[in-house]
């Protein structure tokens, strides 16, 4: 498979995997696929899952697996136009990020590494601890302390990576990782890395794949950025190789509390200014200083999309109104995509005969303490039928 690393910004090219940033000018590198590969998939419906997509996969050995992708596409009726929410909460780990991890870690496989390392508001370290559990790598974790949902910080210690609580943020977790991954050698697998947004741009192919046309617009989260910019580089990418015409308009959803690409895009800004303190009940997405901020800037300028901001509450109401009128179980920064559908909706931005795609990245029991919290404890009644009856 033919391919080079290039630079977001100098268009320097690289033939060297072992890179997350261009040693010429320090900005982001992509993976730039041979307009020579020859694609090996049907846009059919069928076997649905990321290896599916493996001749534009940028990986030369036999892949780490745990069967992620293939997940459903459902047709909801959240709206006047069609609605489909793509659930990304039902990959092996319970998020979208199993997608990145699958060829992430394979590539720290090739490249002989011995050990992982991430920052993360709680699912990219759930799914890089399995993933590196599957294949026997060591695994550490940098989370910002008392901001990640339960779920996730259990999975990630049961998978067996050292968990450490900083405190401090996010984006001072980043920081600190990438520092530390270099001293250290680990393989970094947070969205700088490359390879980790290839495995994520399958969302597109699936979303074409599975519909079996392109829809007008992808509605999804946005925290760190990597996810709207691979799934914009995966229409790009259809289209470059003649499978469709069109590209949707990539919809990024900020929560209010932590908006900076939101405001960068409101200003017509390339790049954003980062918030020192985002705050926001969908903590996977409380963000201040996305690394991708400008993949994903350019990736909705040039799909002609837009970003919008939604609240806590309007998140909560979304999350309600999927699961108790779609059953569809999410956590809150996943019914941001659904919120900023709603909100879109509501200014008259979307026409009927519109197909719209919103992705919910993560699943409900990631965060059961936010749910706790929304809905309160269970009633507790004495094991009586008259008692029972009283409270049914
Ligand atoms: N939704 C969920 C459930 C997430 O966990 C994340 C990111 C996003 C949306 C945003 O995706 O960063 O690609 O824009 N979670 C990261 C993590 C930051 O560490 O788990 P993005």
């Amino acid at each position: 498979m033919e391919y080079a690393l290039k630079c977001i910004d100098c268009g320097e090219e690289y033939d060297n995997d072992a890179l997350y940033t261009c040693p010429n000018c320090g900005s982001l590198l992509e993976v730039k696929l041979s307009p020579d590969i020859e694609v090996d998939f049907k846009l059919d419906g069928i076997n649905l899952r990321v290896w599916k997509y493996a001749s534009l996969l940028p990986v030369k050995i036999r892949p780490i697996s745990l069967n992620e992708g293939g997940t459903p596409l459902f047709e909801t009726e959240l709206g006047e136009c069609k609605v489909y929410v793509k659930h990304e909460g039902l990959n092996p780990s319970g998020s979208f990020k199993d997608r990145g991890m699958t060829v992430g870690i394979t590539k720290a496989i090739e490249l002989g590494k011995k050990a992982v390392a991430c920052a993360s508001t709680g699912n990219t370290s759930a799914s890089m601890a399995m993933y590196a559990a599957k294949a026997n790598l060591k695994a550490y974790v940098l989370l910002p302390a008392g901001k990640v949902a339960l779920g996730k910080v259990a999975q990630a210690l049961m998978h067996g990576a050292r968990v450490i609580g900083i405190k401090a943020n996010f984006d001072v977790a980043l920081d600190l990782v990438r520092r530390i991954s270099e001293e250290e050698n680990f393989y970094l697998l947070n969205s700088v890395n490359p390879f980790r947004l290839e495995g994520q741009k399958t969302i597109a192919f699936e979303i074409v794949d599975e519909l079996g046309y392109v829809p007008d617009r992808v509605i999804l989260p946005v925290g760190n950025a990597g996810n709207i910019s691979a799934i914009f580089k995966g229409f790009s990418e259809l289209k470059q190789f003649g499978l469709i015409d069109e590209i949707p308009k990539m919809v990024g959803v900020q929560a209010e509390g932590a908006s900076p690409i939101y405001k960068a895009f409101k200003e017509g800004k390339k790049d954003i200014t980062p918030e020192l303190r985002p705050e926001t009940i969908a903590t996977a997405i409380r963000i201040g200083n996305p690394v991708n901020a400008r993949k994903a800037l350019r990736a909705i300028y040039d799909s002609g999309g837009t970003s919008i901001t939604v609240t806590d509450d309007e998140i909560t109401n979304a999350q309600i109104t999927l699961a108790t009128k779609e059953g569809i179980g999410v956590e809150p920064a996943s019914a941001a995509s659904v919120a900023g559908f709603k909100k879109l909706e509501g200014e008259g931005e979307i026409d009927k005969d519109e197909t719209i795609v919103c992705i919910t990245t993560g699943h409900l029991l990631k965060d059961p303490e936010t749910v706790i919290r929304i809905c309160g404890e269970p009633i507790e009644v004495e094991a009586e039928l008259d008692m029972i009856k009283e409270v049914l």
